[in-house]
């Protein structure tokens, strides 16, 4: 009996190596899946999410998109036919507008982080069309908390929200916007929050003076957020 049990403490003893080089060679045949961390793990799980029904109807989610340090990001409404496609922000129309009087008022797309409010395309058929309808509040609300983890993530300097719809997820009030344009109110964390319209308004107004006139005044918004960000930080 004490060479039996000499016999099974000794085991584990004898057996540690053995155990160790099957653990290592293990390993090394599957090494284990970093776990994702930031942007990689948002994108991760933002592609299984289905909090409302626009899930189905989309080709896929889409993320925003710049990088995690920017000091500016954009905040739209919801990804378009071209961006559902592409799985990126703004590279339709409104992108290649937006991009245009960004660049006019000196902002660096590149160093900006753009994202929706709303990571699914919500449309309807027409033919074979897909026609944009905007997001109900409880699609809005349902995606919030994608927002709020991009804007923790980024921790931008300022806000910009383009439209109505940015704007109510970003500050609790979507009314109005076209009086709020302009003027900074507080967004999530306490960010500042600068209001201004959705470049889709400009492209689907039809009188074109109204539309030069507005595109004028969404790239002045534009200049403001730039100079609020090239003004000294007080800290
Ligand atoms: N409109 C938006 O609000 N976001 C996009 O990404 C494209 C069009």
């Amino acid at each position: 009996a004490e060479g039996a049990a000499r016999g099974l403490a000794e085991a584990p003893a004898r057996e540690a190596p053995v155990y160790a080089r099957a653990i290592a060679r293990r390993a090394e045949a599957a090494p284990p899946r970093p776990v994702p961390q930031g942007p990689a793990a948002l994108r991760e799980e933002l592609a299984a999410c289905c909090a409302c029904p626009l899930w189905e109807g989309a080709t896929q989610p889409v993320p925003g998109e710049g990088p995690e340090d920017a000091d500016l990001m954009l905040v739209g409404e919801q990804p378009g036919d071209r961006e559902d496609l592409a799985g990126r922000p703004f590279v339709g129309p409104a992108g290649d507008l937006l991009s245009r009087l960004m660049q006019e008022a000196g902002i660096d797309r590149s160093r900006t982080y753009l994202t929706n409010a709303v990571k699914h395309f919500k449309y309807t058929l027409k033919g074979r069309q897909r026609l944009h309808q905007s997001p109900g509040g409880g699609e809005v609300a349902a995606c919030r908390p994608w927002l709020l983890r991009e804007v923790d993530l980024v921790r931008p300097r300022l806000l910009v929200a383009l439209g109505a719809t940015a704007a109510g997820a970003l500050t609790g009030r979507a009314d109005g916007i076209l009086r709020r344009r302009g003027t900074i109110e507080e967004g999530p964390g306490g960010t500042p929050v600068l209001l201004t319209v959705h470049p889709s308004y400009l492209l689907r107004l039809p009188d074109p003076v109204a539309a030069e006139m507005e595109t004028e005044r969404l790239r002045r918004d534009l200049l403001a957020a730039r100079e609020h960000l090239d003004r000294p930080t007080s800290a």
